[in-house]
């Protein structure tokens, strides 16, 4: 493997990667893993990627996990990437459908290699606050892993994200409050309990798995990045690894230096980035009273903040919030023309195509990509009551 080690996103300071970590211990700020590209290049060469496993694991050398260890993998990544010519019309627009994922969502990229790593550096007991999709792909890897998962959600998570999770074999605790709540109660209880704690952003890894999303996309589209990128942002560890992964693949001379514009899609009942953006903030202060029906964006307060907001400027993309109403209605337009039945944070960043398309920040002939993180089948209970 060709980690070296782990580097502080905020102050720079190193740590070992051979041991379980969180936070930095200078900042308190997220973590990445440093990839020692040069040598990763004698083996990773994108030109044969091609005879490799479809899995994410075919980027081998570009993850974590010494090569001699087992991965612990449901046979995440490798979703396809579909022309959405009708819902499109004038844009040139391609769904990433990430429902294909082990529990339907692109939680299982991150979920499968932070497991992975947790079981490698001796973890036993993984804890996570979970909008729902990280829980159930946790509780999928943990199982596969013969690990413990401790899963806290809100408790007006959907139903089927609860019932998967316990279903997997979790211990799960329904909190009265949000992810926020949820994760507060863990690091209350971590040390006793003898938790590690696998929050997004709080452990390095996560945000490996997720960067094979960038991988991923580069390959599909021939190493010719798209212009503009909307993703649904909740802690946007998907924006971020895919950022991370752009600045990997320049550094491997696979791309060109010119990057998409990201835009951060969030919902109008909890838009923290979409507030601080606008506001021309460095940070996002927690946003009152959050609520939404897509649970996955109902995040008041993101760790990884900071990032977002450099990554959305750098690349001179921008935000949109959504109404959950738009939601449901565009859920429903995608549905009848694309074929796909997508999670309200997917259907958001189709509103929001709408509305950034006629705000001129979308333009006629751009090639534009969407990603529908996960499935609408979780989410029967909102679909059902409209
Ligand atoms: C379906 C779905 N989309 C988007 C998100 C937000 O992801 P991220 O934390 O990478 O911003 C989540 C997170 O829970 C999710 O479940
Ligand atoms: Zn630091």
């Amino acid at each position: 493997m060709f980690v070296t080690h782990l580097e502080c996103s905020a102050c720079g300071r190193q740590h070992e990667w051979s041991r379980l970590q969180n936070l930095c211990l200078s900042c308190g700020k997220p973590l990445f893993a440093i990839v020692d590209l040069d040598r990763a290049r004698r083996t990773l060469r994108h030109e044969t990627l091609g005879t490799r496993e479809k899995s994410l694991w075919r980027y081998r050398e570009v993850l974590p996990l010494p090569g001699n260890v087992e991965s612990v993998s449901l046979g995440e990544g490798g979703t396809p990437l579909l022309r959405a010519e009708k819902f499109g019309k004038d844009i040139d627009l391609w769904i990433k459908d990430e429902s294909l994922n082990p529990t339907q969502s692109f939680k299982a990229r991150g979920m499968s290699v932070a497991v992975s790593m947790a079981k490698h550096l001796g973890a036993i007991k993984l804890a996570v606050p979970s909008a729902g999709n990280a829980g159930g792909a946790l509780a999928a890897y943990a199982a596969r892993a013969g690990l413990e998962a401790h899963i806290f959600m809100p408790r007006d998570t959907p139903q089927a994200n609860v019932v998967e999770c316990r279903e997997l074999g979790a211990h799960v605790t329904l909190i009265d409050g949000l992810i926020t709540d949820c994760g507060a109660e863990i690091a209350r209880r971590k040390a006793n309990e003898d938790w590690f704690d696998m929050s997004t952003l709080k452990e390095p890894y996560r945000v490996e798995g997720k960067k094979t999303l960038g991988y991923e996309l580069a390959e599909q589209c021939d190493w010719q990045l798209p212009d503009a990128i909307l993703y649904p942002t909740g802690g946007g560890t998907g924006l971020i690894g895919m950022w991370k992964a752009f600045d990997e693949m320049q550094a491997l001379g696979w791309i060109e230096k010119k990057r998409p514009r990201m835009f951060a899609v969030q919902a109008s009942g909890c838009a923290p980035i979409v507030r601080a953006f606008d506001a021309g903030e460095k940070i996002a202060a927690e946003y009152p009273n959050a609520h939404t029906i897509a649970s996955g964006l109902r995040v008041p307060k993101a760790i990884g903040d900071f990032l977002i907001l450099n990554i959305l400027r750098q690349s001179n993309g921008g935000v949109m919030a959504v109404d959950d109403e738009q939601m449901i209605r565009v859920a429903r337009e995608v549905g009848s023309s694309e074929g796909l039945f997508v999670c309200p944070e997917g259907a958001a960043c189709f509103a929001a195509l709408e509305s950034l398309r006629a705000a001129g920040k979308i333009v006629s002939g751009e090639r534009v990509i969407i990603f529908n993180t996960g499935s609408g089948i979780k989410d029967l209970d909102w679909y059902q009551n409209q």
